[in-house]
Formats: structure tokens, C-alpha cells, sequence
């Protein structure tokens, strides 16, 4: 890759677009909202609060990266996107009960001004939901023509500069790929065909690369990351990137597994299990939903821990995760984990973690950073999977043939690293100070 000789500046609006305005998005707009009045604080957020070191340790230098990345401002954020509930912006958040109804307060009337426009919507690929603002389209061309129009509509009349798109539909039935995703002539006679196997979230991906938007998948069913996106990416020059954000358990999974792993402490099992209450939970309640979240989720153990390169620690490790939609606790998620784990001369031992968290509070400061990050992405010339992003995923997206880097230590010098490429600063490599493979 060819470091980015200039970096467009980042003048004008940008608008984010979300296909899904539930719990997370509502959150994320308010949030911002109310943290560029100065009334909400952006932690979690590592655009507005990380420091990048730049030069040697001696050197002092620690930055914000905002003070030194070309990002987006907050101030230049438009909101919009789509949804299968008309609901603006107040009613949802009111709905989603995340934020206090008096902390909305002072932005009620901002978010009142923004209302989701129809959806792309298929019932068997969402069981659990009944819309009632769907796209009167009936074909899948016309729809991924008319979310196309929408998308054109939303900058002429906010007069944007430039868009960017991020997943935060629900989830939606797991699927494999198909014939019609292997390739992008294939995906477009399947949009001709109205083939089933299109889902609506491939068809706003679809259209979003198509217009030049960046676009990154927030939840575990595929659409970013699907062979024909990787093709259109590169006709369009355009950013992708996913999928399933990184919160709660799986974000503590590759904290504390790095750590078992870099002491070479064994793992014989690991039992996950969650409560959750809010319309996300209701969604995952169906099996096939669910299964798409099962995924993702077992997925980051593995390539954490290389069972193949230490198979005495980790070769025969009990991996299970399981979600229970309980309606009492809304987005506050409680996460039990038990860990079996062993060391000098095999005598076990446990590790048991609580996580009394909240989904979307987690969640909204993802959606910032990664609109932020797609957006400087697409400014420095760079398109197709954003591998740097992997810090934001559960299961993120690699180079054909690469398996994922999950450990979420890696993961931050990753991106690090690559900002400091980006801003033509020396890389840091820790070195002497490795433990890795
Ligand atoms: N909160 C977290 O910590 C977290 C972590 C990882 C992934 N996610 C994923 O983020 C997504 C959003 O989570 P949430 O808590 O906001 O859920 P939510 O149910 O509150 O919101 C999802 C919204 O998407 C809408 N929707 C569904 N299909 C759509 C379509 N085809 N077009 C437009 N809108 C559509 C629904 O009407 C709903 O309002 C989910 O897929 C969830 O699995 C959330």
C-alpha cells in the first residue's frame, strides 16, 4: 500500500447515514448532539479522548488524536438514515430508554427534525419485527435504486460534502453466501432476478458503495464483507469495513484472553451467557437471528489463542455462548463468563466475570469513531477492507485468504500504527517488548 500523499482536507459537512435507527443509533446521535453543546462527555470514544505517541518515548509526545488525525468535526455532523419504524429521532430514544428523558431534553427538537426514511425491508430475514414504513418498491433493482435516490436526496439538501454509512439495522438471518454474492456481474442479474438469497442490508451496502459512501457493517449478518462488495469497492474507490461491533462480553473476551495467552495459561473452557431486554434482544430471540450473533462471537477465541501453535493449553477448549432475550432489564446487559483454567503442573483454576453493562452506551462511541475513521479513510485515496478498523469488530474483515487479527491489544496498535503512517510519523513497534507470535 502507498502511503497517502495528501490527505483532502476535511472541509464542509459530512453525513452519516444509518440503515437502522434503534437503541444504538438514537444513542450515538443524541450522544453527539449533546457532547458538541458541551452537555455529554464522548468516553468510549477513541477519536475525541485517545492520545496517539508520536516519536521516541523520550521524546513526551502524546497527542490527542483529533489534534493531530484530520477528522471530521462533531460540528459538522448531519444525521439520517433509515428505518422500519417512522419514529423520529425524540420518540426513539424515549422508546429505547438508554438516555435520561431529562438529558434529552436540551436536543429535543434536533432530534425530532430527524425521521428515518422508509426501509428496504424482507420479512423472513427479521421474524421478530413488523414494520410499518417500508419502501413501496417491489423489485430488488428498484429498491437498491431508490435507497441510491435517497442518499442523493440527503446531501443536495443538507448540502454534504461527503456521506458515510454504518450498519445498525438488527440482525438479520443467518445465511451463507451464495452463487449471487460471489461476484458483482452475479449480484446485479440476482438484483434483475429478485433473487431470496439478496437481503436488505446488501442491498443498502450495495448502494451506498455504488454512490461512492463509505459503508461499515455493525451487526453479524453479512453484507460488507461479501466477494461482489469486495469488486465494487474497488470500482468506486470506496471504504468498507465490519462487522458486528465489539461491546460487552466479546470486548472482554479479547482483553482477558490475550492476557491468559501471553503467560501461558491454559483454557479448558469458557461459558459465556447474557441477559438482555431491549429490542436488539427481542430480535435475537429468533434462532436464525441468533445464529448470525453465534458466529461472530465464537469466532475471536481461536485466532487469540492458536490452538494449532500450543495445542497442551488450548488444543481442546469448551467454547459456549448464549443470549436470553429477559424483557425486565432492557439495554442493561448483564454478561456472566466462567473460565476454566489451569497452569503450573495442570492445577485448575477459575475466573468468573460479571459485566453489568449497557448495550447501546457501549456501542454509540463505535459509530462515532467508525464514521470518523471511514470518512478520513476515503479522504487519503484508501479503499476496500479496512483491515486497521479491526479494533471495532467481532469478527473483522481481512485480505482474502488472512485470518483476523481479534486481540484487541494488536488490534490498537494496528491502528495506531497506521495513523501514524497516514501522517508520514515513524511507526512503533514495541520492539523488544514483543510477546506475540
Ligand atoms: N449494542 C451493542 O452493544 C451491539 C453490539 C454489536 C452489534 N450490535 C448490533 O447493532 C444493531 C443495532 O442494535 P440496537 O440495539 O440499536 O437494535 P434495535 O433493535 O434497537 O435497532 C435496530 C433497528 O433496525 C431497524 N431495522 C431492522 N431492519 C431494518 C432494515 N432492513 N432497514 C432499516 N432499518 C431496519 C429496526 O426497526 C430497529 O429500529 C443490531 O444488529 C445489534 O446486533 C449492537
Amino acid at each position: 500500500m502507498e502511503r497517502p500523499r495528501k490527505i483532502q482536507e476535511a472541509k464542509g459537512k459530512l453525513g452519516v447515514l444509518l440503515p437502522g435507527m434503534g437503541a444504538v443509533g438514537a444513542t450515538f446521535i443524541a450522544g453527539t448532539l449533546l457532547a458538541r453543546r458541551g452537555l455529554g462527555s464522548t468516553f468510549g470514544s477513541l477519536t475525541q479522548e485517545g492520545t496517539i505517541r508520536l516519536g521516541k518515548r523520550t521524546d513526551h509526545r502524546s497527542p490527542k488524536i483529533r489534534d493531530v488525525i484530520p477528522l471530521a468535526s462533531l460540528e459538522d455532523l448531519v444525521f439520517g438514515g433509515w428505518d422500519l419504524f417512522p419514529d423520529d429521532l425524540y420518540e426513539v430514544s424515549i422508546k429505547a430508554g438508554v438516555l435520561k428523558r431529562e438529558e434529552l431534553e436540551p436536543i429535543e427538537e434536533e432530534l425530532r427534525a430527524i425521521k428515518p426514511m422508509p426501509a428496504v425491508f424482507f420479512q423472513e430475514y427479521v421474524k421478530n419485527l413488523h414494520s410499518d414504513n417500508i419502501k413501496p418498491e417491489r423489485s430488488k433493482r428498484a429498491l437498491a435504486e431508490a435507497v441510491k435516490e435517497d442518499i442523493r436526496r440527503f446531501k443536495d439538501e443538507n448540502d454534504l460534502d461527503r456521506v458515510v454509512a454504518i450498519w445498525c439495522g438488527s440482525t438479520e438471518a443467518h445465511h451463507e453466501i451464495s452463487e449471487c454474492h460471489q461476484s458483482l456481474a452475479a449480484f446485479e442479474a440476482a438484483l434483475d432476478a429478485d433473487e431470496p438469497e439478496i437481503s436488505p442490508s446488501q442491498i443498502y451496502a450495495y448502494a451506498c458503495v455504488s454512490e461512492g459512501v463509505p459503508y461499515a457493517n455493525g451487526a453479524p449478518n453479512m453484507s460488507a464483507e461479501l466477494p461482489f462488495m469486495l469488486e465494487l469497492a474497488r470500482e468506486h474507490r470506496t471504504p468498507i469495513s465490519g462487522k458486528d461491533f465489539k461491546t460487552g462480553q466479546t470486548l472482554m473476551k479479547t482483553i482477558i484472553a490475550p492476557g491468559l495467552r501471553a503467560r501461558a495459561i491454559g483454557i479448558r473452557g469458557w461459558y459465556s451467557t447474557n441477559i438482555l431486554g431491549n429490542r436488539d434482544g427481542e430480535v435475537l430471540d429468533d434462532p436464525s437471528s441468533f445464529r448470525s450473533k453465534e458466529v461472530t462471537k465464537l469466532g475471536v477465541l481461536e485466532t487469540i489463542l492458536n490452538p494449532h501453535l500450543h495445542p497442551k493449553l488450548y488444543g481442546e477448549m469448551h467454547h459456549r455462548v448464549r443470549i436470553d432475550y429477559y424483557p425486565p432489564r432492557g439495554d442493561e446487559k448483564e454478561g456472566w463468563d466462567n473460565i476454566d483454567i489451569f497452569g503450573w503442573l495442570g492445577y485448575p483454576m477459575q475466573i468468573k466475570i460479571n459485566f453489568l453493562c449497557r448495550d447501546s452506551i457501549l456501542a454509540a462511541p463505535l459509530v462515532l469513531d467508525l464514521a470518523l475513521f471511514m470518512d478520513l479513510a476515503q479522504r487519503a485515496g484508501m479503499s476496500g477492507i479496512q483491515e486497521w478498523l479491526s479494533f471495532y469488530y467481532k469478527s473483522p474483515m481481512t485480505a482474502p485468504g488472512l485470518y483476523p487479527e481479534n486481540d484487541l491489544f494488536v488490534q490498537l496498535m494496528k491502528l495506531k500504527n497506521m495513523l501514524r503512517w497516514m501522517i508520514g510519523e515513524e511507526l512503533i513497534t514495541h520492539l523488544g517488548h514483543e510477546y506475540y507470535d
